[in-house]
């Protein structure tokens, strides 16, 4: 296109409402390719316009799903895969533990997809040479008039008689706007030689003074100190013991402080056998141990433990604890189904701990002693 040839014309109206009947003056011209310049967004511009909603939302979900899968994909290779390192006793592939990191990666890609789709992408920006801005009606337009854009591609448009269509309307002007060449200014000084070399050497020398430092600064006291002591680094080889581990093995027959070990877990009988209700019966102990029975066991059990609970259309029935294999059972062969549980009923040492088991196993008596009261029970 040569230079004199316009590539779209503007034109200038004074209050919104004018500006809206240009556009659809233009339009009931047959002009389709339009656009609006005003100083603040214009609600409901885009329907005015013609313009479908944005697709900008397509590219948010889409960067968002390929942050989401990169997150989980980089963490379950590392910590699954390539480095598996057990925290806690965790799944390799712990959901929950991975729920931050990919939230964040989440949000980070699909809004700087956002940022540059709608830059860059969307909008084609910069725009050094865009002839608009050299319009001269662009301090109008950027302060408190109004614009009508023309493209010149329309097949509509024609330089001489676009002009002519918004006969009759309130319009403060008209301008043909002609292709620019870029600035001059932007290209001369970004990519001039000594600008150019300026860049190198200041890469250079931050980079040389961060390695030095890093090289050698790390040598001088006082900050060679945690460096330089003698110490245990778990994950390397050390000369402090024999065997040449950091990492210690635990002494033989260690129990972890608040741990006591249970050897019944595959043997209920024994801890029948051996194991005795150590909680006195006391008043405070059987209210704790009806609370803790109806926060843990009633749901399936019931209240009075005869197998009525409110859960029992959703999970297998119990039987009732007024049975005479129930009732003729020891505290700890009891205590043996709370811990390690038996068939559908789960094991509930997660969450109750064993004084309280101990404590239901009291009520639960109080319960039984309830439902088979004997005579001596009435005096
Ligand atoms: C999720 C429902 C559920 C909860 C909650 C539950 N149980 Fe059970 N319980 C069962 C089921 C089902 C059985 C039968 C298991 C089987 O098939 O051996 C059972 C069996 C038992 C037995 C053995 C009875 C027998 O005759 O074999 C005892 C004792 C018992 N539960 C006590 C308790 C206590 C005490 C609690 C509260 C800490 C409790 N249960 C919580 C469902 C539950």
């Amino acid at each position: 296109m040569s230079e004199k040839e316009p590539v779209g014309a503007v034109v200038l109206f004074k209050t919104p409402d004018d500006l809206v009947a240009g556009i659809r003056r233009a339009q009931d011209r047959g002009f389709t390719r339009l656009d609006s310049v005003s100083p603040y967004p214009i609600h409901k511009m885009d329907e005015v316009l013609g313009k479908g909603p944005s697709r900008l939302g397509y590219v948010a979900a889409i960067a968002g799903l390929a942050g989401t899968t990169l997150a989980k994909t980089a963490q379950w290779w590392v910590s699954a895969v390539d480095y598996p390192l057990n925290i806690g006793g965790n799944p390799l592939f712990s959901y929950p533990a991975f729920i931050p990191v990919t939230f964040e990666l989440m949000v980070l890609f699909s809004s700087l997809a956002t940022v540059i789709g709608m830059l860059v992408v969307f909008n084609r920006l910069p725009q050094y040479g865009s002839s608009l801005l050299k319009s001269k009606f662009i301090r109008d337009l950027t302060c408190d008039k109004y614009g009508l854009v023309l493209d010149a591609a329309d097949p509509k448009f024609s330089p001489d008689t676009t002009r002519a269509i918004f006969d009759g309307l309130e319009t403060l002007g008209f301008d043909l706007l002609y292709r620019e060449r870029p600035s001059p200014f932007f290209s001369q000084r970004i990519l001039s030689v000594p600008f150019l070399v300026l860049l190198a050497g200041v890469a250079l020398l931050c980079s040389s003074a961060t390695r030095l430092v890093f090289r050698y600064g790390g040598a001088v006291p006082p900050f060679n100190f945690m460096k330089a002591q003698e110490k245990l680094n778990p994950q390397h080889e050390s000369n402090a013991f024999p065997d040449k581990t950091g990492m210690r093995p635990a002494v033989p027959g260690t129990v972890a402080r608040g741990l006591l070990p249970y050897p019944y877990a595959s043997d209920a009988e024994a801890a029948g056998r051996d194991l005795v209700n150590p909680a006195p019966v006391t008043t405070s102990s059987l209210v704790r141990g009806r609370d803790r029975y109806a926060i843990f066991c009633q749901p399936c059990h019931g209240r009075e433990a005869d197998a009525r609970g409110t859960l029992t259309a959703a999970f297998p029935k119990p039987p009732t604890l007024h049975s005479s294999k129930a009732r003729g059972w020891m505290d700890g062969r009891i205590y043996a189904v709370l811990t390690s549980g038996q068939n559908a009923m789960p094991s509930y040492a997660s969450q109750i701990n064993r004084e309280d088991r101990w404590l239901i196993i009291h009520y639960l008596r109080a319960l039984q002693r309830a439902h088979n009261a004997e005579e001596r029970d009435l005096k």
